[in-house]
């Protein structure tokens, strides 16, 4: 079993550098004396460097990686630029890319791989837009196996998976959290798939965690009954408070 892995993934928030770096020291403040959980903080590109040296418990993480380590590639931030800066977590193809910016699974299976390649853990997002019922759609498992194309089996340990129904996304539309037991069955689908695709001891150690209206009051029931290994923090995580409170319930429920 891991520790738990509370993952802050501000999007693009807050708006300043002052922002950014009083709600990293007042995160960083709340998580003194709580153990037994790992937390990473995701803030946007232009705040990583600062926010990285508030940081002291939590790890730094981006929200996006680029594949190659440097050359004509206008806007992109590389895994070496972002090492550089002491970012050891990626996450790549959160839905809002694939939405508004048109990442696609080919794109997301390059930055998948040059993260796992170099030393920098793939957040690697996975999750249906809609679903009908209770079984998880075939969907997710296509892009899981695309995402992981050419990966060699070596390179999973550095893997997170975090399932993201994009409907239980707070900010969508008519959003609510999935059901933990649902969250369950995913977890299951996704297992099934990496054993599949790897064999079963990747399969039962692939770390996977829960993205998608995760707050205070639902923490427990995913990492319990859902059996989640931890959650991708979008809203919550812009609350220092809440945030905190997300962490130390994880912590709890080791
Ligand atoms: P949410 O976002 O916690 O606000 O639902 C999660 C995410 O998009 O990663």
């Amino acid at each position: 079993m891991h520790k738990p892995l509370i993952i802050a993934n501000w999007k693009m928030n807050p708006a300043t550098f002052a922002e950014a770096v009083l709600l990293a020291r007042k995160i960083e403040r709340g998580l003194a004396g709580i153990r037994g959980v790992e937390v990473v903080i995701a803030p946007p590109f232009p705040f990583l460097m600062e926010v990285g040296r508030v940081l002291k418990k939590s790890k730094l993480g981006s929200q996006d990686i680029f594949w190659a380590d440097i050359g004509p590639y206008t806007g992109e931030v590389s895994w070496r630029q972002l090492k550089e800066v002491g970012a050891e977590y990626a996450i790549i193809g959160h839905s809002e890319r694939k939405l508004h910016i048109g990442e696609n699974d080919e794109m997301i299976n390059k930055k998948v791989r040059a993260a796992l390649e170099h030393g920098v853990s793939p957040v690697l997002c996975i999750g249906e837009r809609e679903r009908a019922g209770n079984d998880i759609p075939g969907t997710v498992g296509e892009q899981l196996k695309n995402a992981l194309r050419g990966v060699k089996k070596s390179f999973l340990k550095g893997l997170i998976v975090a399932y993201e129904p994009v409907w239980a996304i707070s900010t969508m539309p008519g959003a609510r959290p999935d059901t933990p037991d649902n969250a369950f069955r995913a977890l299951v689908y996704i297992r099934k798939t990496i054993t599949r695709l790897y064999g079963r001891t990747a399969g039962e150690t692939v770390r996977i965690i829960y993205g998608g209206s995760v707050k205070a009051g639902n923490i427990a029931s995913f990492l319990r009954e859902g059996k989640m290994e931890g959650a991708l923090v979008g809203g919550a995580s812009l609350d220092p408070k809440e945030f905190v409170k997300i962490v130390r319930i994880a912590a709890s429920n080791r």
